[in-house]
């Protein structure tokens, strides 16, 4: 269960504030606790920590680094009910994602503290002709210095990880916003971090609403931005000055199934149903196109919609229900009207379309028009469409028929279709027999087009956190 309220975090320090904001239990509706809101100044109070703190976090360790993600990978462990409980309220999140995702942040911090005493440079040769004789380069990675986070409520406790972990592990204080709809996660990641030897100042978590938000983009203080979220990531970094920018901002994630799958079918249901309607659909990479080769698609698409209509949905916190709420009604309303622009465009809708408050069917179309929404948008709901195709160079077409590139799958047995999916596809990543929508937490993650630019993966991360600090010598 959730505490009656949460501090936000200021300076490695709980606060309290006279302003409270309250925080919503998404399926029931009911308020399920209430938040410590920062005041006006304590964005400028968290900044200003965390470039006093740069010095001494430079400074801190690797070792002591290690010890501190260490520290809460392990606390995370201890508290592992009471976090996927807290995600399963605040997000909406069925009580089986809520917890595999507490495993996952885990393993994020667990990966961080691993990195955090590897964080190396090269020697080079730079005797490249008689003139360079007895010049030597060496490189290490120096810490950015003070950066700023900015999360979404699809993930409130990994996609938090992902930034907060490398940071520690670079070296790097930060200031944290989690999103509004979903700030526990990220608060109790507060809580835990406060249990350690941090330097002062070396985080701040701030639940704050976007308008106070504006100094962690526009600060020329902070070095980094990184910002998961929707398309306003191409704003932020318009705005983001000389800092480093990472944009991690979803797509429309393609899945191809070749014409050799026939036998596979009852594996890759499977993971086609996980893949589009786990979470409700709403992840950067779940699947919502499948183009599936003419000589299986009739079959593909019968037992997909059989196995979509025996999806249990309801309340989350029942261990038996797969599909929960979206997050609001806003969004749930979003892809109703969307659906319904592609029926009336002449899609045929297979199963599902109907919503009841923010709690959506889960909907499968086919012939759904190319510059339909729910094609060419991320649909970011339980939402996926069916197209047939004859020959893969089709297949690899409409993949690329997307202002988006993340991540792409493809069911194949021919290594020759593999190796030319991950070389034509325009994605940030190629899943070889799985869905897109798969991901371990070392894996490079971030996308091309307007799916955004950078990587996380905790060491792609930490690479962005630090940069290149050369040191030549002469042989004297
Ligand atoms: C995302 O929605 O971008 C994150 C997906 C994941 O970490 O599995």
């Amino acid at each position: 269960m959730l505490d009656k309220s949460y501090p936000y975090y200021l300076a490695n320090e709980a606060r309290t504030s006279p302003i409270m904001m309250e925080v919503y239990d998404k399926y029931s509706g009911e308020i399920a606790t209430r938040v410590a809101v920062p005041d006006e100044q304590a964005t400028e109070a968290a900044i200003r920590a965390a470039v006093q703190a740069a010095g001494p976090m430079k400074k801190f360790k690797p070792w002591a680094r290690q010890a501190v993600l260490q520290h809460c990978a392990q606390r995370f462990q201890e508290r592992h009910e009471e976090l996927a409980m807290a995600l399963c309220i605040e997000a909406g999140k069925p009580i089986k994602d809520a917890a595999g995702e507490v495993t996952r942040l885990i393993e994020t911090f667990r990966i961080a503290a691993e990195e955090a005493v590897r964080v190396n440079g090269e020697t080079l040769n730079l005797e490249l002709a008689g003139r360079l004789d007895g010049y030597h380069g060496f490189t290490r990675r120096v810490p950015l210095g003070p950066v700023s986070f900015i999360t979404p409520f699809n993930f409130p406790l990994n996609l938090v990880a992902h930034k907060v972990a490398p940071a520690i592990a670079a070296g790097c204080p930060f200031v944290l916003k989690p999103s509004e709809k979903t700030p526990v996660g990220a608060l109790i990641i507060g809580q835990v971090l406060a249990e350690t030897d941090l330097p002062k100042g070396a985080f701040s978590v701030l639940p704050l609403d976007g308008r106070h938000a504006t100094p962690l983009v526009e600060d020329a203080r902070l070095k980094l931005l990184s910002f998961t979220g929707g398309q306003i990531g191409w704003d932020l970094k318009a705005r983001a000055g000389h800092k480093k920018v990472t944009l991690e901002l979803g797509g429309n994630a393609a899945c191809i199934v070749d014409a050799d799958q026939g036998a596979n079918l009852d594996r890759l249901i499977e993971r086609l149903v996980f893949g589009a309607f786990y979470q409700s659909g709403q992840s950067c990479i779940s699947v919502q196109r499948i183009y599936a080769h003419a000589s299986l698609y009739e079959e593909l698409k019968r037992r997909l919609v059989e196995a979509v209509r025996q999806l249990r949905a309801g309340d989350p916190k029942d261990p038996s229900v797969f599909l929960g709420p979206m997050i609001d009604e806003a969004a749930a309303t979003r892809l109703e009207s969307w659906i319904n622009e592609a029926q009336q465009a002449g899609g045929k809708l297979l199963c599902g379309g109907k919503r009841k408050g923010n709690m959506l069917e889960a909907t499968v179309m086919e012939n759904v028009p190319t510059d339909a929404k729910v094609n060419r948008m991320e649909v970011f709901g339980p939402f996926v469409l069916l197209v047939p195709f004859e020959h893969i160079d089709e297949a690899f077409a409409m993949v690329n028929d997307s202002d988006y590139g993340l991540q792409a799958g493809i069911f194949t047995n021919q290594l020759s279709h593999a190796m030319r999916a991950w070389d034509e596809l325009e994605q940030g990543g190629v899943i070889v027999n799985d869905v897109p929508s798969f991901r371990v937490d070392n894996m490079p993650y971030g996308g091309l087009k307007l799916s955004g630019t950078g990587r996380e993966g905790v060491r792609y991360a930490i690479e962005d956190m630090t940069e290149i600090r050369l040191m030549v010598m002469r042989e004297t």
